[in-house]
């Protein structure tokens, strides 16, 4: 028994491959190195001291995605993280993102029904609640409208989900809507690493307090929010990681059905509260500057995530502090050598 898992070298999917190898399932990775590296895979295998098969493929080329469900008749489930994800570049570059992430989703579940494996966990995300002014998001409050090409890839993707379920009910579908997902394994050998100049805070707070960028640009504040900054759930990447477990751990008892969960702890943060909390425990400087607010941004996103808790028996339990702990951890290792 096998789970295949697409995008296996990215940042989360590397740390769910840990959890799924810890926990003592068969992994397959599949990824095309667009946003990873083969590094990665060797670190996992320190890690974990456990070995898995990898294929270096896209999933948008449908004669390799036959072979890796043809060679490999222990895959019992999917779990789909394999995607572009940078809410900018996909306003720039939005043909890429609609081949990529649903042309490729597609390859993949035309593979997938081929081989009769039904099962599968996809990445989305709360982008796509879009802005409903509430509070806390629930599932029930369904999608609402996306500001930009990646948003509406997940959303795109979900009812997809959605249609093929209800063509067939065999098919036994989860989807995860991730909140925002920050921290690194406590190794400090996993991590988030993106490519130039990062677009999410606290990649950014990472090499500032590295002293590889000057300051901080704190996108607004005036806000309705505690201090006027934006308010976000930040969820540890491990506890999201385990909640891949959980899920795929409840869709092995009910065998079909199709669910949707939202993944994030129900505490939402500031900007300035991650930036004084990340100062605190790790002892370092962030200099930030307030800037005017970045388009599309909206005063507050958080999780209710009791229906995770409930039907899974997932609660994100890592704080604010660790997360930032172990996200200076991580960018100390690689940015100081240390
Ligand atoms: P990531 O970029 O680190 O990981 C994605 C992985 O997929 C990378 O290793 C990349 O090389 C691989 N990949 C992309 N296209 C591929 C293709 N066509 N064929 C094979 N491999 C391919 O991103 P992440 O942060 O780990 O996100 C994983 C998933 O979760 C994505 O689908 C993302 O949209 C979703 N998500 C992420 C966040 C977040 O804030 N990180 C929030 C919500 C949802
Ligand atoms: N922010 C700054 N300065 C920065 C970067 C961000 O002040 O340099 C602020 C933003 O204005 C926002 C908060 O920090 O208030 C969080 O911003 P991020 O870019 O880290 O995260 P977002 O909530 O905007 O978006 C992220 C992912 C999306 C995903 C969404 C929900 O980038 O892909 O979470 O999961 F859809």
């Amino acid at each position: 028994m096998s789970i295949l898992v697409t995008g296996g070298a990215g940042f989360i999917g590397s740390h769910t491959v840990v959890e799924l190898l810890d926990k003592g399932y068969d992994v397959i990775v599949v990824d095309n190195f667009v946003n990873s590296k083969p590094e990665t895979l060797d670190i996992i295998k320190d890690i974990t001291g456990k070995d898995f098969k990898f294929y270096e493929a896209d999933i948008l080329d449908k004669e390799k995605m036959d072979e890796i469900f043809t060679e490999n008749k222990d895959i019992t489930s999917v779990i789909h993280f394999a995607g572009l994800k940078a809410v900018g570049e996909s306003v720039e570059m939005p043909l890429e993102y609609y081949q990529n992430n649903i042309a490729g989703t597609l390859v993949l579940l035309n593979t997938m029904r081929k081989h009769n494996i039904k099962s599968i966990v996809f990445s989305s995300s709360a982008t796509v609640y879009g802005d409903q002014g509430v509070p806390k998001y629930t599932e029930d409050l369904g999608r609402g409208k996306t500001t930009n090409p990646y948003g509406t890839t997940k959303a795109m993707i979900e009812k997809i989900l959605e249609d093929l379920y209800f063509s067939d009910n065999q098919w036994n579908i989860c989807i995860l809507r991730y909140f925002n997902p920050i921290g690194a394994h406590k190794s400090g050998l996993l991590g988030e690493d993106p490519q130039g100049i990062p677009n999410n805070l606290m990649p950014y707070i990472m090499k500032v307090a590295a002293g590889e960028l000057d300051h901080l640009n704190v996108f607004g504040n005036d806000y309705d929010t505690k201090d006027g900054t934006g308010m976000r759930d930040y969820i540890h990447v491990v506890d999201l990681a385990l909640g891949h477990i959980n899920a795929i751990e409840k869709m092995e008892k009910t065998k079909k059905g199709l669910s949707v969960y939202n993944l994030g702890t129900g505490n939402p943060y500031s900007v300035l509260d991650l930036v004084n909390t990340f100062e605190k425990v790790n002892g370092v400087k962030v200099p930030y500057v307030i800037t005017d607010r970045r388009p599309g941004d909206i005063a507050v996103c958080c999780a209710d995530p009791s229906k995770a808790n409930k039907e899974m028996g997932w609660r994100a339990e890592r704080e604010l502090e660790e997360m930032c702990r172990d996200s200076w951890n991580f960018a100390e290792k690689r940015y100081k050598g240390m």
